[in-house]
């Protein structure tokens, strides 16, 4: 046996929509590019998405376009991604570490209130794993403190939450199509909002700030009709980097999405194989309460005390297994930003993540199940 962590699912669909891109042979930034916004907006309900190469692009410009003084802070969850933290960073704000809840892992409310500065501007939660954010509880904080939410969806892909698909609560919505997410375009991005200004404010800063990209040069200045504008005339207003979606990448990406519910039902199906198969062990633990029939979950694991010894022991049964994450403080580069996260420390050295993908077989989840029964009674 050979069980990878993560594994994208990807076929002919995905073929031909690259197909399409080389028959038209635009393959940059261009109209699959926008029809993939508008799909993604009407897919998670909201006004208006970007695509962009990586979530990590658009956690950074979405900092940016709230023009935040620098210097001034950010809170995010001590348990996530770098990218999340790097967000800040990239925009000169600092990131403040707030401890996690201890059953979600997500961002503690209570830390957040005793965190809480006048410094601090914005608050990015991440949905850990798939399981939502508190959301209610950090909009009336960021409403009563005044601060802007920015959603790390990077784990999640059309969960609805109270009535709202995560990523629409907070003021910008950031999701990821990297290729272990709920569904992939190799690398990408995706930051959706209602606020329409905001994202046409921001828009220029995927593409180095230039106000027209080619395809509108291509399609609208170079019409006959408009003779005599200057197609080949553009404006750079705000600091851009190289940032955009391409037409290889929007291609599969629609043909994901149209994938994505039947993918979500998968994964939410072995879930809840792995927590049926789970239940009776005395001391392998789920690592979050699941709820695979409301939720989008990118990631499953759980918690072990001999974690250490239970990921060897699954390595040898070629299962393979991972840690998300240590707090990121731990990291030498975050070190400076180190703060007091007494949950954080004391439950991250239990947690096991395991294979959580479309196309792993029940005869993969019977035979993982069977290695977590040997390890809870033997290590
Ligand atoms: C919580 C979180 N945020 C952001 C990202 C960044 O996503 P991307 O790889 O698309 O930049 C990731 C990627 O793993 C993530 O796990």
């Amino acid at each position: 046996m050979n069980i990878r962590l993560f594994k994208p699912s990807l076929g002919e669909a995905e073929l031909q929509a690259i197909q399409g891109a080389f028959d038209r042979s635009w393959v940059g930034l261009g109209d699959k590019v926008r029809e993939f916004e508008k799909e993604w907006s009407k897919f998670v309900g909201c006004k208006s998405s970007l695509g962009l190469n990586s979530a990590t692009a658009a956690l950074q410009i979405a900092v940016q376009a709230f023009g935040f003084t620098p210097g001034k802070k950010i809170m995010v969850p001590s348990i996530t991604f770098a990218a999340t933290a790097f967000a800040p960073i990239y925009n000169d704000l600092e990131p403040v570490f707030v401890d996690v809840d201890e059953d979600t892992v997500s961002m503690s409310l209570e830390d957040m209130e005793r965190k809480y500065t006048k410094d601090v501007l914005a608050i990015i939660p991440v949905h850990y794993a798939g399981h939502p954010a508190q959301m209610e509880q950090i909009l009336s904080f960021a409403k009563a403190k005044n601060l802007k939410v920015i959603e790390d969806c990077a784990h999640t892909a059309g969960a609805n939450y109270h009535g709202k698909t995560l990523g629409t609560w907070g003021d910008i919505g950031c999701y990821s199509f990297e290729e272990k997410k709920c569904m992939t375009t190799g690398d990408g991005g995706m930051m959706c909002s209602d606020d329409e200004e905001l994202l046409n404010y921001i828009k220029p800063a995927r593409w180095l700030g230039i106000n027209k990209d080619g395809w509108m040069r291509y399609t609208s200045d170079m019409n006959a009709e408009k003779a005599n504008a200057y197609h080949w005339h553009y404006e750079i207003s705000l600091l851009g980097y190289k940032y955009n979606m391409n037409d290889l990448a929007a291609s599969i990406g629609l043909a994901q999405l149209k994938k994505l519910p039947a993918m979500n039902q998968r994964r939410s199906a072995i879930i809840r194989s792995y927590m049926d198969g789970i239940k009776n062990l005395n001391r392998i633990k789920p690592l979050l309460p699941f709820e695979p029939e409301q939720y989008v979950y990118q990631m499953f694991g759980v918690r072990f005390q001999e974690r250490d010894k239970l990921i060897l022991f699954l390595k040898s049964k070629g299962i393979a297994s991972g840690v998300h994450y240590f707090p990121l403080y731990k990291h030498p580069y975050f070190r400076q930003w180190e703060n007091d996260c007494p949950v954080a420390e004391k439950i991250w050295t239990s947690f096991v993540t395991l294979p959580l993908h479309v196309d792993l077989s029940d005869e993969e989840i019977q035979y993982i199940l069977e290695a977590l029964a040997e390890a809870d009674k033997m290590i």
